[in-house]
């Protein structure tokens, strides 16, 4: 009946955190790779999870890009506004992504569907180490950067590695150099192997993975047979308080079901 089909999920979701050696996992039926509509389902999770996550009052959340963050934002609520005070930050700035699904349109919209408040980035795409420097002496992109270095949720998503290269127009150098050092996942500009081992990072302003360690809330959306390999390398080097919102079909091949 349903309440044993409950039972079996809430076990399931209960086996994949241990096996991830994080806090917390839901898993929603069905495989995204197949029904783009499990990404809302997912969306849902997430925006009940931050409602049960986030203090009331002031929140400061960063937010990455990608195509699954951009449907996520779709599924958020005024509901995660109620008794708090949100502003919304992409997380880093431009990664080489297409317009409507970088970060810090993402966040936009997130401030928008929930009504809360964002703040953008401008910080352009290719930087010399020259024109670094002197950008972030800037104050409106010092403070920015400010904002997100201190904030207290994080929501991002998780690739892989040789998608993710392509598809941010990396060079064929670049390339052939994850493959040879075997990068299989990615996550904030960050290429890590099968082992967590962090083999090339983008240069870019913004939330360095070490600030993971200090955020109260950090929810990663990521599912998919195709992302199963990317989601168990990531965790690999995820803090502990991460809550990973993820389907089946990623789920069933993790603990090899
Ligand atoms: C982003 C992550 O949120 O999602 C990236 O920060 C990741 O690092 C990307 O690679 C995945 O994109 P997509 O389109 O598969 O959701």
């Amino acid at each position: 009946g349903l309440m044993d089909q409950l039972a079996g999920i809430q076990q399931r979701e209960k086996r994949l955190s241990e096996f991830l050696e994080i806090d917390r996992c839901l898993i929603v039926s069905g495989n995204c790779d197949e029904q783009v509509k499990v990404i809302e389902i997912m969306g849902k999770l997430v925006n009940d999870t931050l409602q049960a996550l986030l203090p009331e009052g002031r929140n400061v959340i960063a937010v990455m890009g990608g195509t699954t963050m951009a449907r996520i934002a779709a599924c958020l609520t005024p509901k995660v506004a109620e008794k708090r005070d949100l502003l919304f930050v992409p997380a880093r700035g431009g990664v080489g992504e297409a317009v409507d699904i970088q970060a810090n349109n993402v966040s936009a919209q997130m401030a928008l569907r929930t009504g809360g408040k964002h703040r953008t980035l401008y910080v352009p795409e290719q930087l010399s180490e020259k024109a670094y420097e002197p950008l972030m002496q800037e104050p409106s992109i010092l403070e920015v950067v400010q904002l997100i270095r201190g904030s207290n949720a994080v929501i991002h998503s998780i690739g892989e590695a040789i998608t993710m290269a392509k598809r941010r127009d990396m060079s064929e150098e670049s390339i052939d150099e994850l493959k040879r050092k075997r990068a299989v996942g990615e996550a904030f500009g960050y290429f890590f192997d099968e082992k967590g081992r962090i083999v090339y990072k983008i240069p870019r302003v913004g939330l360095q993975l070490e600030d993971l360690a200090n955020m109260k809330s950090v929810i990663a959306v990521a599912g998919g047979v195709s992302k199963a390999k990317a989601i168990v390398a990531y965790m690999k080097l995820a803090p502990r308080q991460t809550c990973l919102v993820t389907d089946e079909g990623a789920a069933k091949v993790i603990l090899k079901e």
